[in-house]
């Protein structure tokens, strides 16, 4: 397992590694750039899990564009598993974008589809708001519990059927910081 600060006994084993992520990273900026055309993305991140795949999206989109403004970056703000490891199913907004999405390219940056509610209500939340084009960048795609169908326009990993934190992820708001994704022993949910 990777060594890091944060490791204790309660994580299991390393399911994407720090090299992979920035790989799968890397690969979505190749591809959000290719599909740009030139114009301008407008990133908005979903807090708190995608605020690392956010801010490293941003970066490698911007190695690959030589023009300053061809990335804008924007958060909103949801939450639907509280500080249990099961979606509540009901998805609660605490903070809206502060940009005008109006005519914008839009690309929603998701940490993590699981049951797909919370993405549902983001892209009917923000393709309301009449942006050019709206397109979703997802770093885990877990498909093996979808109650609704999404559309995923970039996804960066394959995720197993298991509770992965880190790289964002919490767990009742630990394991966020970790470098690596991760999963928990099965005895911290008993
Ligand atoms: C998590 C994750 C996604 C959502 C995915 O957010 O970051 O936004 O759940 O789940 P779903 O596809 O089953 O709806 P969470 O509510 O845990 O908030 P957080 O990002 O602040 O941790």
């Amino acid at each position: 397992m990777e060594r890091h600060a944060s490791c204790d006994d309660t994580i299991e084993s390393v399911a994407f590694g720090a090299d992979e992520i920035a790989t799968a990273v890397d690969r979505i900026a190749a591809e959000i750039v290719r599909d740009a055309d030139d114009e301008p993305v407008l990133l908005v991140g979903v807090l708190k899990g995608a605020l690392f795949f956010t801010a490293d999206l941003a970066r490698a989109i911007a190695r690959r564009t030589p023009a300053a403004a061809a990335v804008n970056l924007d958060f909103i703000a949801i939450t639907s598993y509280g500080n249990s490891h099961r979606s509540s199913g009901e998805v609660r907004l605490l903070k809206d974008t502060s940009e005008q999405l109006e005519g914008r390219n839009v690309i929603l940056v998701e940490d993590i589809v699981d049951n797909g509610l919370t993405l549902a209500y983001l892209q009917n939340l923000v393709g309301g708001r009449a942006p050019k084009s709206l397109r979703t960048a997802v770093l885990l795609d877990k498909p093996y519990h979808r109650r609704v169908p999404v559309v995923l326009d970039y996804v960066g990993l394959q995720c197993p059927d298991t509770f992965i934190v880190g790289y964002g992820l919490d767990y009742q708001e630990r394991y966020r910081s970790l470098p690596y994704l991760a999963t928990l022993r099965a005895s911290l949910f008993e």
